[in-house]
């Protein structure tokens, strides 16, 4: 789909919070910059996008957001190199996996061009708001949701395309605990699990919750069906070392197709990793925990990066992994923010300059 948009209107905030942020201690999305991109889906096609100052959105009671949940959402980053030269990294990814939840959600699909010079031109605006430190980037935060209104369970008439950004550090202070869940599944063949809807992640807060009171950061989800099969984590894709072998599970109608992982699997193959894209059974893993030949296990996603696992639980017990010194982790953690952030070549062409 195409569509020109000549200009975008850009109105400018009068003041700016710039001054009251601390970019030597950025959280994990809590500060917003001063401006937001905003498009709307009305009369049957999406209106101009504008930039406008970052503020609260009115929306009726009987907006369907509210009681159908039809919303989806992206998770990308900004960088910012020792030039100041801003990158975006694979953008396109998220522009094509956005229009493929929203038609899961029977959400009218959004042109490119409005997301990819509507994107740009909110950073230009925003540019100071990209951290220069190690570790930090501008997280960008497109979504789309329903705002037509009406109790009626079927799509929306009128949706809302919004793009906040906000500077951030990392997502998991430190190595990541899980639980491999046995009872609550996140998604099932045919659902939405594939999509980055909004409901995909409520529907995980309560398992997680209980797995926090027993002492975990996150769940791994397995297969509805069985149980037996890692999935994912809540927000990143999951890869297990077993000897020098990175393995990481096959994408299907149930798992997000994470463009962290699929960039981490092309970068282990051109490195000479051996990977294997197949289904790995919580079995072997618990087997491979238990002889020693479980060497890693970590998550992949935009907002986590790379985020080694300290340890899983499985069955009311506890398996630790080993603290290694040169883990398939940090090389690849290096390797990809190296290249986000232009510290080397990108073989792939995967980064973009704004
Ligand atoms: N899986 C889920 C459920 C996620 O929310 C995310 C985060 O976006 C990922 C995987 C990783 O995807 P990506 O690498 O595209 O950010
Ligand atoms: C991302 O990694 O960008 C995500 O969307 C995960 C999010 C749930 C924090």
């Amino acid at each position: 789909m195409s569509a020109i948009i000549k200009d975008i209107e850009i109105i400018k905030s009068k003041t700016t919070k710039i001054n009251e942020v601390d970019f030597n201690d950025l959280k994990f999305g809590n500060t917003f910059s001063d401006h937001m991109l905003v498009c709307d889906f009305k009369d049957g096609k999406w209106q101009a996008p504008k930039v406008v100052p970052y503020q609260p959105i009115t929306l009726d009671p009987s907006a369907k957001i509210f009681h159908y949940g039809q919303s989806v959402f992206e998770g990308m980053k900004a960088y910012k190199d020792v030039d100041e030269n801003v990158f975006l990294f694979r953008p396109l990814e998220n522009f094509k996996r956005l229009n493929i939840s929203s038609k899961r959600l029977a959400i009218p699909e959004l042109p490119e061009s409005y997301f990819m010079e509507g994107l740009k031109t909110l950073l230009e605006v925003d540019k100071d708001w990209i951290p220069k430190n190690e570790g930090s980037s501008l997280y960008i935060r497109p979504f789309i949701f329903a705002s037509g209104n009406g109790f009626h369970a079927s799509p929306a008439d009128e949706y809302k395309f919004i793009i906040c950004t906000a500077p951030s550090g990392a997502y998991f202070s430190g190595k990541v605990k899980v639980l491999i869940e046995q009872t609550y599944s996140r998604s099932a063949n045919g659902g939405v699990g594939f999509a980055k809807a909004g409901g995909n992640y409520a529907g995980q807060f309560y398992p997680t919750q209980l797995a926090v009171a027993k002492g975990y950061q996150q769940v791994i989800w397995t297969d509805d069906n069985t149980h037996e099969y890692i999935e994912e984590a809540g927000a990143m894709n999951i890869f297990v070392r077993i000897n020098d072998t990175l393995i990481t599970g096959p994408t299907s109608d149930r798992i997000l197709d994470g463009i962290t992982r699929k960039s981490i699997i092309e970068i282990a193959k051109a490195e000479g990793i051996p990977v294997e894209v197949r289904k790995i059974t919580v079995s072997e893993v618990v087997e491979a925990a238990k002889n020693g030949s479980l060497k890693e296990m970590f998550g992949a996603g935009t907002a986590a990066v790379i985020s080694p696992i300290s340890g899983f639980g499985y069955n009311d017990t506890d398996y630790d992994l080993p603290e290694l010194e040169d883990t398939f982790a940090s090389f690849l953690k290096k390797t990809i923010t190296d290249i986000q952030t232009n510290k080397s070549e990108d073989p792939y062409g995967w980064r973009v300059k704004l």
